[in-house]
């Protein structure tokens, strides 16, 4: 499918996607939102994908909501909004099997940095600036920030950023549990197309198992959470890569898992 702002390129089961209006720092409006919404779902179903990268055009990852597109929303049109972007970024980003790896090359402010963190996980370029300004607009986050990010970093730093709407650079947030490395900018895609190409040649079959586990015992306590986990480890043996997988330690090769 075409977009008309994202550009998608797949290669070695590794698709990379990138925001891409770099001239409005890779604002959220409504349009990039339903691309965005279209892709994931096209890349779910693509089995030549094992892996997404998703990275910005430009000086930005994604710079936040378009603030143009948002200024004069009735209220109503607000809530529909951010109703549009949890369905991308909570619904449809956590659902699908897939890992998705953002590349954070710049600024990931507001629902950019929601964005990212709707990833499984973030590698940020060291000129990368992290922040939830919103504040400074008059309004909170609204793709889901002042949910995952108190989850993700406890209540207190959650609420020191969204009340401030400070930015913070790449260190900080690695320091903060937000990012899991830190690289030169040069070096960044190449860093995110590695560990991409890792988890590509794993099962693709136990790696849906793997985040599905994560995502839905994460909000739960950890009984209910390891009842997913018990469940879906046995699931595990109800497949070839399991038999691969373990067959091939025992050979000492290395195993070529054909899930899809
Ligand atoms: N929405 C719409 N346009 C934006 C934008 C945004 N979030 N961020 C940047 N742009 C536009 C600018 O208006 C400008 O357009 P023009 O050339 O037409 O004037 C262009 O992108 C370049 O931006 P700057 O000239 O501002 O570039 P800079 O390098 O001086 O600054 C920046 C970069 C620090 C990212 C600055 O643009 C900025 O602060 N942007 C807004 C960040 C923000 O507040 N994000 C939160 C949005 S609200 C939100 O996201 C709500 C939610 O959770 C759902």
């Amino acid at each position: 499918m075409a977009y008309k702002t994202l550009l998608l390129e797949i290669a070695n089961g590794v698709a990379l996607l990138k925001v891409n209006r770099p001239q409005a720092m890779n604002a959220l409006n409504q349009e990039v939102l339903l691309e965005l919404l279209a892709a994931f779902q096209e890349l779910e179903k693509d089995e030549n994908v094992r892996v997404i990268i998703l990275t910005g055009e430009g000086k930005a990852f994604v710079a936040g909501a378009d603030i143009k597109e948002m200024v004069s929303l009735p209220a109503q049109e607000a809530r529909r909004f951010s109703k549009l972007g949890h369905t991308v970024m909570v619904e449809t980003m956590g659902s699908i099997g897939k890992p998705i790896i953002a590349a954070v090359n710049g600024f990931a402010l507001g629902g950019g940095m929601e964005l990212a963190l709707a990833c499984d996980f973030i590698y940020a370029s060291e000129d990368a600036k992290f922040g939830q300004p919103e504040i400074n607009l008059g309004i909170i986050p609204g793709f889901g920030g002042t949910q995952r990010l108190a989850r993700l970093i406890g209540k207190a730093q959650a609420k020191e950023l969204i009340y401030t709407g400070q930015m913070i650079g790449a260190q900080e947030a690695k320091e903060l549990g937000i990012v899991n490395k830190v690289f030169p900018a040069g070096d960044l895609l190449d860093a995110a197309q590695k560990a991409a190409a890792t988890i590509a040649s794993k099962g693709a079959w136990t790696l849906r198992l793997a985040k599905s586990a994560i995502e839905a015992g994460y909000d739960l306590d950890i009984k209910s959470g390891c009842q997913i986990e018990g469940d879906s480890f046995g699931l595990c043996f109800s497949h070839p890569d399991q038999k691969e997988g373990m067959t091939a330690f025992l050979e000492k090769r290395k195993p070529a898992f054909t899930s899809k």
